[in-house]
């Protein structure tokens, strides 16, 4: 169980085998409501929301569930229109939780349903991969995309629990597997040397489904999270650390048109503000080919990008990050610190992009 200690409303991170069977029960700990919310996706639907129904039933809720489209593509405003027709055709109350069982996509569109819906409902995150588990579902950030970027619509709303099962992890698949270890990487690189010491070594122990190395990741990165958010709910200084890679990387998501996946583009975006990084003088290149080495063992890709540069580099002024026309760059200075820069020459930034497609 992590805690995390936002504003006035702290809430639980249950981190633990089988908890999935567990979540009527955990939720209704915390309300008498009748009723609940469900947004799921039609591939996450058949894997895992028999067992969901079931835990439900079991602590007495009657669900009303929205199945939306799975991907990326759909993480859009028509999207979040079906899930309120669907929710309000229920008559659902103010009082009504929603939960978003699902991945990082589900979990963002659920809490913006949710923070928008009767203006806010309460909110909980069944996350059902290893990305939504160490990242998304913890810290309230909800939203879509728009065709000029990604998540530039949204809403922070906290969950009132969050509800992690690593065994549900048994149906991801290895891509999207990855694509969370993506996350984790990060974490260790923006705040945790230690343990970026034996991630290398313990990634193939992920990869192979390890059942307790997973149990211990997720609380490791779910414990990472939750500090930062902790310290910084509304992302006015340090949580912006946890956007190291992304501000590379939510650019070429948006040019690969969601080709890539999200730890995709995190991994090649990690690549790029270590070696601009390196460029500025910050960090030595033996700590950028270890975050490389690191990032490899992973899976993830670390080149062979295809995408228009200008394209990409253009595309970083929508990051949400950008301050005063200024692009505002997490860099790290050590494996296990990292820095905001604003500072970074354009023709640097360009060349690292470059530099991803050898
Ligand atoms: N995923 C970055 C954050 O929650 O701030």
């Amino acid at each position: 169980m992590v805690q995390v200690n936002v504003l006035d409303s702290p809430y639980a991170v249950t981190v633990e085998p089988g908890s999935l069977g567990r979540a009527g029960e955990v939720l209704r700990g915390l309300t008498k409501a009748p009723r609940v919310g469900v947004v799921t996706d039609d591939v996450v639907a058949p894997l895992h929301l028999p067992a969901l129904r079931k835990s439900l039933a079991a602590s007495g809720f009657e669900p009303v569930v929205a199945t939306v489209p799975a991907g990326e593509r759909h993480k859009t405003l028509q999207t979040i229109s079906d899930i309120y027709d669907a929710l309000l055709a229920a008559k659902i109350e103010r009082s009504t939780p929603v939960i978003a069982l699902g991945g990082g996509v589900v979990g963002d569109m659920a809490g913006f349903a949710a923070a928008t819906v009767l203006r806010g409902v309460p909110f909980v995150q069944v996350p059902t991969t290893l990305l939504a588990m160490v990242d998304a579902s913890v810290g309230g950030k909800t939203g879509i995309d728009h065709a000029v970027g990604k998540n530039l619509i949204g809403a922070f709303h906290q969950p009132m629990a969050v509800v992690v099962d690593p065994e549900v992890l048994r149906t991801l698949s290895p891509r999207e597997l990855r694509s969370g270890l993506a996350e984790c990487i990060k974490h260790d690189v923006i705040r945790d040397a230690a343990h970026f010491e034996t991630l290398q070594r313990s990634i193939p122990r992920a990869l192979r489904l390890d059942a307790e190395y997973l149990a211990e990741l997720i609380a490791h990165n779910v414990g990472i999270k939750a500090k930062v958010v902790s310290a910084d709910p509304f992302e006015r200084a340090d949580r912006a650390h946890l956007n190291f890679g992304h501000t590379f990387g939510h650019s070429i998501e948006t040019v690969s048109n969601y080709r890539y996946a999200h730890g995709e583009c995190v991994a090649l975006g990690m690549v790029a503000a270590c070696r601009l990084a390196h460029r500025l003088g910050m960090l030595d290149a033996a700590s950028v080919d270890r975050v490389i080495a690191t990032i490899a063992a992973a899976e993830l890709p670390t080149g062979g990008l295809t995408l228009d540069v200008g394209a990409i580099v253009d595309g970083m002024i929508f990051d949400k990050k950008v301050k005063a026309g200024r692009v505002r760059f997490v860099l790290p200075d050590r494996i296990g610190h990292v820095v905001i820069r604003d500072d970074v020459p354009a023709e640097a930034v360009r060349e690292v992009v470059e530099s991803l497609r050898a």
